[in-house]
């Protein structure tokens, strides 16, 4: 049911005729909350650079410092600098919270926090904003409390979660969905768990914090299966003593596709994006965009700290439909509403199947996107699990809604720049500030009128 009112400021926005320009996209966000964590977890400090900004790390920094720990931002703009509370003998200091760990909109905040505090032997509520409230949670009590942790949620399985952890025992768990929250809970829990602790996912989803937990030395071992897409296994060995180091945040590919479907609609763009977290659990996109006839270069690829980057080359380009369906679609969740506006100005059919999880996000984004794109005049089928549409180049405009979520405001931010007339989103910047609060005036400062 698609909610009625939609609060909060209204944007509007006109057309642009190209982005030009070099930039390097904001911190990753996924990875930036893992660096927060393990660094917390961890022997010594860890250092980080290019920390994402946004809403929704600062959540995973207020949180950490109710358990104690000292975070210090700056100088540089998205640096940090963690106290990691790991001890000697592999416990972890965390002081006992005195207050509610609030975790705002953040669902990777909640969830992998509960990993963390699975592994503590104190009691610890999370608790989150109305959107986080209605998110479910059964998905990580379930693994946590199969390793011993005492977990409450609420009648309907959601937020406030409370923690009383300790005394865990690594286990096998297979989980039924694909998802790096839960296994990232899993993960962090098994750090303090005896044993070893095994997690198997029915599709292999973005591996951040098995490279990240490498980094910081934990002794880990992943199988994938055929594919490279398909079921994959870690194991963790208990015992592990993670040390302090220092980490440079790779730009975030899901923050970078919105300037990149700007750059392939708009027919003036010249745009570089720097310094592109490439990890292929992230990326797939430029790989559907790719089958739309879309130009993208990919130069100057390289690894740092187990993961992959690279700068991208966007080229103006006429694009075609395509489908998504199949196991590509766990890879795409964050990328779903970018690339509806792609869609929704290709030439032809395009659909998204399997794609349930998009219920459960910041939003319903299968309701979003169907609502943004029909206020585009398209004709749009929604189905349980995805939608259908018959894009075309030109469109006039249209009046948005953010439904509160920063994914749809920033996708239909782009739409908008490419129509012909003026558009008007609601509910824009409280939606951004989660993982972009800069994003109108970076749009602004690259578009061509
Ligand atoms: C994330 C995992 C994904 C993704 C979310 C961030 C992460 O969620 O949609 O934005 O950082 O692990 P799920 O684990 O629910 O698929």
């Amino acid at each position: 049911m698609e909610p009625e009112v939609q609060t909060g400021s209204a944007r509007i926005i006109r057309r642009a005729r190209g982005l030009v320009g070099v930039y390097d996209p904001p911190g990753d966000k996924s990875i930036s909350h893992r660096a927060l964590l393990l660094g917390a977890r961890a022997r010594g400090e860890t250092v980080i650079a290019n920390l994402a900004e946004g809403r929704d790390v600062r959540r995973t920094i207020s949180c950490l410092r109710v358990l104690g720990v000292d975070v210090n931002l700056g100088p540089a703009r998205g640096e940090a600098r963690v106290v990691g509370r790991g001890t000697e003998d592999g416990r972890v200091d965390f002081h006992s919270p005195d207050r509610m760990l609030d975790c705002g909109n953040s669902g990777t905040t909640a969830r992998l926090l509960a990993g963390v505090l699975a592994g503590q032997g104190f009691e610890a509520t999370l608790t989150g904003d109305a959107s986080l409230s209605r998110r479910p949670m059964a998905r990580v009590a379930v693994p946590l409390r199969r390793m011993g942790a005492e977990i409450s949620l609420t009648p309907e399985d959601t937020l406030p979660m409370t923690v009383k952890g300790g005394g865990l025992i690594g286990t096998r768990y297979e989980s039924p969905i694909a998802s790096a929250q839960v296994k990232s809970a899993v993960l962090l829990a098994g750090l303090s768990a005896s044993g070893l602790s095994e997690y198997v996912e029915p599709v292999r989803t973005r591996d951040h914090t098995e490279r990240m937990l490498k980094a910081f030395g934990a002794s880990i071992e992943t199988r994938a299966g055929g594919g490279g897409r398909g079921e994959y296994s870690v194991r963790l060995n208990p015992g592990s003593i993670l040390m302090g180091r220092e980490l440079e945040m790779p730009g975030d590919f899901s923050s970078a596709l919105y300037l990149v479907v700007g750059g392939l609609l708009l027919s003036r763009s010249d745009l570089t994006l720097r310094n592109v977290g490439l990890n292929p659990g992230r990326s797939e996109a430029l790989r559907v965009l790719t089958r739309m006839g879309a130009k993208i270069e990919v130069v100057n690829r390289r690894m740092v700290a187990g993961e992959s980057r690279g700068d991208l080359k966007v080229h103006p380009s006429k694009l075609k439909g395509a489908g998504i369906s199949g196991s590509s679609v766990v890879w795409l969740m964050d990328e779903i509403p970018a690339l509806a506006v792609a869609m929704a100005f290709a030439e032809g059919e395009s659909f998204v199947k399997g794609a349930e999880e998009l219920r459960h996000k910041e939003s319903d984004r299968i309701i979003a996107v169907v609502h943004n794109l029909r206020a585009l005049g398209l004709e749009v089928g929604e189905f349980p699990d995805g939608f259908i549409l018959r894009g075309r180049p030109t469109h006039d405009g249209g009046e948005f809604r953010s439904f509160d979520d920063h994914r749809i405001a920033m996708a239909f931010h782009v739409a908008a720049l490419a129509c012909q007339g003026e558009s008007v989103i609601h509910g824009y910047d409280e939606a951004v500030d989660v993982s972009w609060p800069d994003f109108p005036e970076v749009v602004e400062a690259l578009a061509r009128s």
